[in-house]
């Protein structure tokens, strides 16, 4: 029987247990209860999706990881693990098991910066655990990468780091959200971060590989974002896109300053916590909201209902790229 996935990218956050103590990100700081932490069986409770991504904290930190993993790998077509790569041995083994894991290791830039970033001593690790998983031969890796003041330099670098070792490479921009635990991230001189991403966009424009044509257009929106202005498309955080905390509570998506909380997971099924009045003012909300979030989780899925939008962008600065570059 073929398997009917809903049209959701969900992330699940099973714990803000962490090992690291990234100056960006005060997750560890508001750190869960590892008896509280959601529990297998509302795992269980979580619909069939397109897409889900377990995230943390460090979902490493988890001793029940390889169970979340048994119980998601069934619901979806596709489950990603975002690390920080501290955990070789864990998460090698984890794939030699399950090798279609989808795994990003965050690298904030070189050694130096990357440890001073996390402050901790993880940089080596990070890197030998991607290195690992891409001599077991995992398909889908890739390195995550926080863009601030003190690592745009390094960007490109990293970018052609993430080629040559043969992985994929996604910026994300630092900002505050209650998930974050942070609401004091700030990017003083914003000039340098964009000129930076405006190269990439460049660059990776140039590239003969469709996916960085794609991560070109993310990133070019992504310097909008840095100006806090008009996305081109709204994202569909609360309809197909959730975010689901340790705590059980489900959410449109992390990017708030406060936790919009639509229903909790230890209490109801997820269709009864879909069709609550909560959800529906929880949508309002939504529908409302001038945020302006660009993050992967919460537009992906709204710009495969819009794809003529990042089409016309595409078209018009695909060919400016090559014509500038042939002058
Ligand atoms: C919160 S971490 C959790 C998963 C895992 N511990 C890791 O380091 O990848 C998920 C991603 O969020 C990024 N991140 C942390 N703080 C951030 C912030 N303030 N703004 C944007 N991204 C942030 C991390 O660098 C990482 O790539």
């Amino acid at each position: 029987m073929v398997k009917k996935y809903r049209n959701y990218d969900i992330t699940l956050v099973v714990t803000h247990r962490c090992n690291a103590r990234c100056i960006m990100c005060n997750s560890y700081k508001q750190s869960s209860c590892k008896q509280d932490e959601i529990s297998l069986a509302d795992i269980m409770k979580l619909p069939c999706s397109k897409f889900i991504q377990i995230t943390g904290g460090e979902p490493f930190v988890r001793e029940d990881i390889e169970e979340i993993v048994k119980i998601l790998l069934p619901k979806t077509k596709r489950l990603m693990i975002n690390t920080n790569g501290y955990y070789t041995d864990k998460i090698v083994d984890l794939c030699k098991k399950y090798p279609d894991l989808v795994i990003r290791v965050s690298i904030d830039g070189n050694r130096e910066t990357h440890n001073r970033i996390r402050q901790i001593d993880i940089y080596d690790r990070a890197i030998d655990t991607l290195k690992q998983l891409k001599a077991l031969g995992i398909p889908d890796l890739g390195i995550s990468f926080t863009l601030q003041e003190s690592n745009y330099d390094q960007m490109i670098d990293m970018y052609k780091y993430a080629l040559e070792l043969g992985v994929d490479f996604g910026v994300s921009v630092i900002h505050n959200s209650y998930y974050f635990n942070k609401s004091d991230n700030v990017i003083n001189d914003t000039t340098p971060l964009k000129a930076e991403l405006k190269k990439l966009v460049n660059i990776q424009l140039m590239s003969n590989r469709k996916k960085d044509w794609a991560r070109a257009y993310f990133n070019d929106m992504s310097i909008n974002y840095i100006d806090r202005m008009a996305m081109p498309v709204k994202c569909d955080a609360g309809r197909s896109s959730f975010t689901i905390e340790c705590n059980g509570n489900v959410l449109p998506c992390n990017m708030t300053p406060t936790e919009w909380v639509m229903g909790n997971l230890k209490r109801n099924t997820w269709d009864e916590i879909i069709k609550s009045d909560s959800s529906n003012e929880i949508m309002e909300k939504c529908r409302n909201c001038k945020l302006n979030c660009w993050s992967v989780c919460n537009v992906q899925s709204a710009l495969k209902k819009k794809i003529w939008v990042p089409g016309v962008w595409f078209m018009t600065h695909f060919f400016a790229a090559r014509f500038r570059a042939n002058k």
